[in-house]
């Protein structure tokens, strides 16, 4: 639920850029990647592209009409807050 979200910075979303381990988030949401990798249309190499990243931008150059907050709803780790 909302109660176990976590606010993650951008030196701590940087370090959840392996495969196994990846990160992204898209307007201003974090997620948990990882289990979607293989399940991405356009690609595990395009995807791991946002890995560790705010992605958003890259998101919105290739598909700004899909809806992340709906496919990636299970994946949600927290919100992305400024560094300090
Ligand atoms: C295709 C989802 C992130 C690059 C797609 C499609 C979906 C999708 C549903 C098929 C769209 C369609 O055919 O209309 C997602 C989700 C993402 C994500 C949920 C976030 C976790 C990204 C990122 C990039 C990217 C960050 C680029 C770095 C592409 C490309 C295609 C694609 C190039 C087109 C593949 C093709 O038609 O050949 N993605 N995507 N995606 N995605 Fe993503």
């Amino acid at each position: 639920g909302v109660d176990t979200l976590m606010r993650i910075s951008m030196s701590e979303l940087k370090q959840h850029n392996k495969r196994d381990d990846a990160w992204s988030a898209f307007n201003g949401k974090v997620y948990n990647i990882t289990p979607y990798l293989a399940y991405h249309p356009g690609g595990e190499k395009e995807l791991m592209r946002a890995a560790g990243r705010d992605g958003t931008k890259l998101f919105n150059l290739t598909h700004a009409w899909v809806n992340v907050d709906y496919m990636l709803d299970a994946c949600l780790v927290g919100f992305l807050v400024s560094d300090s």
